[in-house]
């Protein structure tokens, strides 16, 4: 049986989003189906409508969510109905062969439902990022449904299902920042805000946030910036380095998604150091740096799906850090909305007055 429920969908490129009837399966076996109680508005949802990820068109928009499990398939061993849960957008097969080489963190064949949901009138959607959780009801692999403790509310937890994961991992998991190093953070959103709290928990000795919206640093340096950095004002290069005794940070982390941050990022490091991307680029950008410059300047250049995180190991263990507060999940809630908030939000979001909109069912 399918069941009926509102949610949000992109039909074309460029145009607004609507809240429609859509039609979500019953889970088969090896599926869930999970009561969204709230999905943060990333900016990779955006990305979607916009047409920067690909065509397929209709989207069933939303990823950033928790909820509670409504019912499961056979063989569901996971989970029960009744658990509260994080939705991931990875869930390591376990088969591929970057899993059987131990590193199920780059799942190349991460599990999504089987099924599929559609349209009232039987056109199938694309859920973003494989969840879709802009909706009362989704469907997913039982795999991406990763019980948390019920003791983080909603809202908070969801977040830990993209946005702050993939900071907090950028700058952990994927840069390996750790005690006494330098980091700049370029792009304060709720991604980048991650990596800046997850870099002083791990110790980081200076933080540089980069932003080119005054407001977006303020809340940078509640989120733990030791300094900040107006690109608007001049070259953050030379701002980075200045900070830095001339030399350059040891992490420098692009959350943007753009070749111009991308390339204040590289030249922003101190010899060996690393460059976490961590931003979405589109299909049409293009990076020229001159092969001298990589070379000679060592590190690495490293690229973060998702944070190289592993949902059932990283997200209890985010939620046992903000309810210990350690770390301040629900600073990066800004506003509560409805599913008919969402192309507000997104508007929001462009203007820099949010960090994440999330949409309580
Ligand atoms: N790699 C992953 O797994 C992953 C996961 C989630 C999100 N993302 C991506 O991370 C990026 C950030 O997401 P978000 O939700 O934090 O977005 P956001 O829109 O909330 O934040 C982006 C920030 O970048 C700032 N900015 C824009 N242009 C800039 C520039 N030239 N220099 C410095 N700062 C600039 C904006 O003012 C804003 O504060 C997006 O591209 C998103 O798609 C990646
Ligand atoms: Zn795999
Ligand atoms: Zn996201």
């Amino acid at each position: 049986m399918a069941n009926e429920v509102r949610a949000v969908v992109a039909a074309g490129k460029g145009l607004p989003v609507t809240v429609a009837t859509i039609l979500v399966p019953d889970p088969r076996p090896g599926e869930a189906l999970v009561r969204v109680q709230a999905c943060g508005v990333c900016h990779t949802d955006l990305h979607y409508r916009e047409g920067a990820i690909n065509d397929d068109f209709p989207f069933l928009l939303g990823h950033e969510a928790a909820g509670t499990v409504e019912a499961v398939g056979d063989g569901v061993v996971n989970i029960t109905p009744g658990d509260f849960v994080v939705l991931a957008w990875r869930a390591p097969c376990g088969q591929c062969r970057s899993c059987l080489r131990g590193r199920p963190w780059y799942c190349f064949d991460s599990a999504n439902a089987t099924q599929k949901m559609t349209l009232a009138d039987g056109t199938v959607l694309s859920p973003a990022l494989g969840i879709g959780a802009f909706a009362e009801l989704t469907l997913v692999a039982a795999g991406q449904a990763v019980k948390v403790d019920k003791a983080v509310g909603a809202a908070a937890a969801g977040l830990i299902g993209c946005g702050v994961m993939a900071g907090f991992g950028a700058a952990l998991n994927t840069g390996g920042v750790g005690r006494g190093d330098t980091v700049a953070v370029f792009g304060c959103g709720g991604v980048g805000d991650a990596a800046i709290a997850a870099s002083g928990l791990a110790g980081a000795r200076q933080v540089i946030a980069v932003d080119l919206d005054a407001r977006k640093l303020e809340w940078a340096r509640e989120f733990g910036a030791t300094d900040t950095v107006n690109a608007s004002d001049g070259d953050p290069v030379e701002a980075v380095r200045a900070l830095t005794g001339g030399f350059g940070v040891d992490v420098a982390i692009e959350a943007v998604g753009h070749p111009e941050v991308f390339r204040q990022a590289f030249f922003s490091r101190d010899l060996a150091g690393t460059l976490v991307q961590v931003g979405v680029p589109s299909p049409t950008m293009t990076l020229e740096v001159p092969m001298i410059e990589f070379f000679g300047r060592g590190g690495a250049l490293k690229p973060s799906w998702y944070g190289d995180c592993l949902p059932t190991r990283d997200f209890p263990m985010l939620v046992d850090l903000y309810l210990s507060g350690r770390f301040p999940l629900d600073r990066f809630v800004s506003e509560t909305i409805a599913l008919g908030g969402v192309e507000e939000a997104f508007a929001k979001m462009q203007r820099g007055e949010v960090l994440r909109s999330v949409v309580e069912m």
